[in-house]
């Protein structure tokens, strides 16, 4: 199953290529007031070590960041018909008043969430100005944990979100995939169509603007013909 997530990055390559809202990939958002700290949160799940380098699998994901700004009222509607894959992020944890702790906000007394609440804790302000390492913080989170939350501690944390949402979004990629593939079918179709229409390539040294059109052309069709066979031979999970 984790080679679900190199064909969307490839997919998502292709349609960033082309500019093309024609299609919706699997993805995770992110949603919180300001300053709840969801920057921080993505910057710790960025700045992890145990995510590859390269061509990794997990590496990409957290870097194609797509900041979009919807009013107050059509995010509460997306998060109604969206319930059911929530997955909440409670930041501050070492935040809190001596003597309480949120021990039954962690553990969904409060407000049950479907797919679970984790519990972190991202550098404060004056960690950030002091130029603390996202991997320091890593560290002094899990002693934050464990001595305050030793029942709950590897349940919680930067770690144990970053290991969930890879789990989530592989297996949302993985429930998306029949339908994506029939898109990619339709537009791969649609678009040989298109390039059929454009006639023979033509051998005139003199268009060559019309040459490399029609070579982008063919380039951007067999990729997408590419991925939807990549797609059919990796559907095995
Ligand atoms: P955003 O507006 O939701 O993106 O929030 P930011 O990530 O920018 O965080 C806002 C402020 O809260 C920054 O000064 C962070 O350093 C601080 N912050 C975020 N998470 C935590 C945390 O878990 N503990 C502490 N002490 N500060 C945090
Ligand atoms: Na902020
Ligand atoms: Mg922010």
């Amino acid at each position: 199953m984790e080679a679900l997530i190199p064909v969307i990055n490839k997919l998502q390559d292709v349609f960033n290529t082309v500019g093309a809202d024609i299609i919706q990939l699997p993805q995770i958002v992110v949603v919180g007031t300001q300053s709840s700290g969801k920057s921080s949160v993505l910057e710790s799940l960025v700045g992890k070590d145990l995510l590859p380098r390269g061509t990794g699998i997990v590496t990409r994901r957290p870097l194609i960041l797509q900041l979009v700004h919807i009013d107050s009222e059509d995010c509460k509607k997306t998060s109604e018909e969206n319930g059911r894959r929530t997955l909440a992020v409670v930041t501050k944890l070492d935040l809190m008043d001596a003597g309480t702790d949120a021990m039954d906000v962690l553990m969904g007394r409060v407000i049950p969430v479907k797919l679970g609440i984790i519990g972190v804790v991202n550098r404060s302000q004056l960690d950030i100005n002091q130029k603390k390492m996202v991997s320091d913080a890593i560290r002094d989170e899990y002693g934050f944990l464990q001595k305050k939350y030793p029942s709950l501690a590897n349940r919680n944390g930067t770690k144990y979100l970053a290991r969930t949402l890879n789990r989530l979004l592989m297996h949302h990629i993985r429930d998306c995939l029949p339908e994506l593939k029939t898109r990619i079918n339709v537009l791969a179709a649609q678009y040989q169509s298109l390039l059929n229409s454009y006639g023979e390539p033509v051998d005139d040294k003199s268009s060559t603007l019309l040459q490399l059109i029609t070579k982008f052309a063919a380039e951007y069709c067999h990729t997408i013909e590419g991925t939807a066979k990549y797609i059919e031979t990796t559907e095995l999970c």
